[in-house]
């Protein structure tokens, strides 16, 4: 912490936002009144894209007098930038077919079995070019920027072969390169089996060369553990050896079946599990234990109607903290909203207004290992804001369906 805070120190601010109805921190020693530390009024100071300081709008006009980039928030609401910890951003072709499909009576699943899904993903991705995945990578952070997002998790996960997978990982560097936005790569090798190899063959090449040759592209693995995908037996062995060749753990766990993948995954320090409709308590005594963060997708069971949410009110109860993340992908939620993740938190996972809001912020941020960095407002974490069009948190889930997104302010600038 002290070293950027160092980075940070001096008289001088580059930007004051001002006159906010109030500033939402997520900092709850940092004056801070209310569960998600708000200050009426509130103001930030950033320099060097890093916080220098939150107050109150005087205190701050007080200690920065002479700066000049002023940016006025106009009593609307402050907060910090959402982190989305859980996507699949980079793909080609879309699979509006299979909603239709779906909203005729058949299951995600079945769709997967009968070599749609994730397959018809991988075949349109592995036909496009680096440039044109690109382009579709770089609209889609431009659309998720105007939702208010700052930190983006990327996975793979829809080449299932050498060549692809390194191509979206590839591609997410450069986004990462490219686009303001903060980029979190996470090699999904382990998304599901290809149909032009054996499983076995197919394993073989996942815990062995795969590893050594994404290890310097992904900071993460994860893998789908649910029928139709990878077995329980298979998950606890593909994230055994993915720890020990230096990867940082996820698993897709508990989406449709209880297989029992969150308490392999926490047995093994994995940082989160993401989905969890379906969880023993054994597990999540297992994961509040390691620290594994639940990281909730409710665009999922909505999108594909699927019936079951995952329940937020269980993990937390159980101090296990609960993220949100959009999981936008092509076939099981293509939104870029965070902003209808706290509405589906809230309408169906029974979170609060303010657990939803930081579930979107510091909770998605503890699920990418970046707490230190983003997710709150306090001085020394980047300069990643949003200005919202309502005074209070609970507006964001009250108007439904809308962007209130003013301004998103990424390391201290406008975007
Ligand atoms: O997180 N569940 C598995 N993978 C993705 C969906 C991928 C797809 O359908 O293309 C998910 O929901
Ligand atoms: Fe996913």
């Amino acid at each position: 912490m002290s070293g950027l805070l160092d980075k940070v120190s001096g008289t001088s601010a580059d930007t004051i936002i001002i006159n906010s109805s109030q500033l939402l921190t997520l900092e709850k020693d940092n004056k801070g009144t209310g569960a998600l530390g708000s200050i009426k009024n509130g103001a930030v100071a950033i320099k060097n894209g890093l916080i220098l300081e939150t107050g109150t709008t005087s205190e701050i006009r007080k200690s920065y007098p002479d700066c000049s980039d002023v940016i006025d928030a106009d009593d609307s609401l402050v907060m910090p930038g959402f982190v989305d910890c859980h996507t699949h951003l980079v793909f080609a072709g879309e699979r509006s077919n299979e909603m239709e499909q779906r909203l005729g009576g058949k299951s995600y699943l079945e769709i997967l079995g009968d070599g749609g899904g994730i397959h018809s993903t991988v075949r349109a991705t592995r036909a496009a070019s680096s440039e044109k995945l690109f382009v579709l990578g770089m609209e889609r952070l431009d659309r998720m920027a105007m939702n208010g997002t700052t930190t983006v998790e990327i996975k793979s996960g829809y080449g299932l072969n050498e060549e692809t997978e390194l191509k979206m990982l590839q591609v997410a560097a450069q986004l990462r390169r490219e686009h303001p936005l903060d980029i979190i790569s996470t090699y999904l090798g382990a998304h599901t089996f290809p149909p032009d190899q054996s499983r076995e063959e197919y394993l073989k090449w996942l815990s062995g060369k795969s590893l050594q040759l994404f290890k310097k592209e992904a900071e993460y693995f994860d893998i789908f553990c649910e029928e139709g995908a990878f077995s329980l037996e298979e998950t606890k062995k593909l994230l055994e050896s993915a720890k020990t060749a230096g990867f940082k753990l996820k698993v897709h766990g508990g989406q449709f079946n209880d297989l029992g993948s969150p308490g392999v995954a926490a047995s093994l320090g994995a940082v989160s599990v993401d989905h969890l409709e379906n969880i023993s308590n054994e597990d999540m005594d297992l994961m509040a234990e390691a620290g594994t963060v639940a990281v909730l997708l409710p665009g999922v069971p909505f999108f594909l109607q699927s019936g079951k949410y995952p329940d937020a009110e269980r993990f937390l109860k159980k101090g296990i903290p609960a993220a949100l993340a959009t999981d936008f992908n092509p076939g099981s939620c293509p939104s870029y909203s965070m902003q209808m993740m706290i509405t589906l938190g809230v309408f169906y996972c029974s979170m609060s207004a303010a657990d939803a809001v930081a579930a979107g912020t510091i909770n998605a941020a503890r699920a990418i290992n970046r707490e230190n960095e983003i997710g709150s407002l306090k001085a020394g974490k980047k300069g990643d804001l949003i200005i919202l069009d309502i005074k209070n948190p609970e507006e964001i889930p009250y108007y439904f369906g809308t962007n209130l997104v003013k301004k998103t302010i990424k390391s201290g600038k406008i975007l």
